[in-house]
């Protein structure tokens, strides 16, 4: 298997290199990209890492030789957010840098499974489609939004919350990835129960828990350990649905024929192609299907800031 990571420099990059370097497979390789001069010597330092995975690493203007052979790519560089911006105001450069690194992503590795971490994933994984339509190699089971941020976040909190065991803790996050469209269905959690007003309570911090982090780094940046741990899980989670193990589902932004919207998140079988199959999110709450219906303006929005873009 080779990964890719590209913004390999960044705050989430680097701590996703990390996780990558000391957990994939014996034999697999890492290659490193970001625009700073610094990656390959991320790389260097990540080698000296006893673990038998081969990092290697690339700056400069053309990502092509990290991308090289790539069964994996997964995309985090971009600006972040800093205190008082939502997601949106990063789209007007990350835009421009998701197109460009999957421009590239077409020609030299169009079979790769990519997830896309760059913000705002509701618009920037439409650009990636509409970049690889345009190409003539879109495959829509290749092709996701990495959201899993706000699941392991709606994991910790909800333990927290009911003292139980994280490990016992599952939650389906549906919807996109900001603000309102981040929807955590809290009414399927096994063994806990809610009041309205914890239901309420828990769903907004859910929903703004990106924000939480912003703030507490006082224009530091965003979220970048978690969202490196969230990246590693879901990449994981992809390659083991390439090396053909069995139940590997995770809640990702695909597009998966979903009756609310071209993209939505919800829970995805992956397998040997990427999406081997889109699941059914299962029964809802009235607070949930409502959430869910008075979303779909905003992410429907989203998605076509992404197709006009590339047009
Ligand atoms: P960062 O600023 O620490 O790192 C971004 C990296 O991208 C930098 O090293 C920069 O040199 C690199 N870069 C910029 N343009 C590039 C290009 N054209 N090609 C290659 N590399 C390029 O930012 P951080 O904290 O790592 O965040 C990265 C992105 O991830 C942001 O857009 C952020 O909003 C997003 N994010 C997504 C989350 C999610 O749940 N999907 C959660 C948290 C952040």
């Amino acid at each position: 298997m080779k990964v890719a990571v590209l913004g390999a420099a960044g705050g989430i990059g680097q701590a996703l290199a990390l996780l990558l370097k000391t957990q994939l497979p014996a034999g697999s390789k890492l290659s490193l990209y970001d625009i700073a001069p610094v990656t390959p010597g991320v790389a260097v330092d990540l080698s000296h890492i006893p673990t038998a995975v081969e990092v290697k690493g690339f700056c400069g203007e053309d990502p092509t030789p990290a991308l090289e052979g790539a069964d994996v790519v997964l995309i985090s560089a971009g600006v972040a957010r800093k205190p008082g911006m939502d997601r949106s105001d990063l789209f007007n450069i990350n835009a421009g840098i998701v197109r460009n690194l999957i421009e590239k992503v077409a020609v030299t590795c169009p079979k790769a499974l990519v997830g896309i971490i760059t913000n705002p994933v509701n618009t920037t994984v439409a650009i990636a489609a509409e970049v690889l339509k345009k190409a003539g190699v879109y495959d829509k089971n290749r092709l996701f939004g990495v959201t899993t941020l706000d699941v392991i976040r709606a994991e910790t909190f909800v333990a927290e919350a009911k003292g139980v065991d994280v490990k016992d803790v599952k939650v389906n996050v549906i919807g996109g990835h900001s603000g309102v469209t981040i929807l955590p269905l809290l009414s399927q959690i096994e063994g806990v129960s809610f009041s309205d007003e914890e239901v309420a309570a828990l769903t907004k911090r859910i929903q703004n828990a990106g924000t939480e982090v912003v703030e507490a780094k006082a224009g530091g940046g965003s979220a970048t350990l978690s969202m490196g741990q969230a990246a590693f899980r879901f990449g994981m989670s992809l390659i083991r649905g390439l090396q053909g193990e069995a139940n590997v589902v995770e809640c990702t932004y695909v597009d998966g024929g979903s009756e609310h919207a071209t993209f939505f998140a919800q829970p995805v079988l992956l397998g040997k192609n990427g999406v081997e199959k889109v699941l059914s999110y299962g029964d809802i709450s009235a607070f949930e299907a409502n959430a869910r219906d008075a979303m779909l303006d905003t992410l429907k929005g989203d998605i076509q800031l992404g197709v006009d873009f590339v047009k």
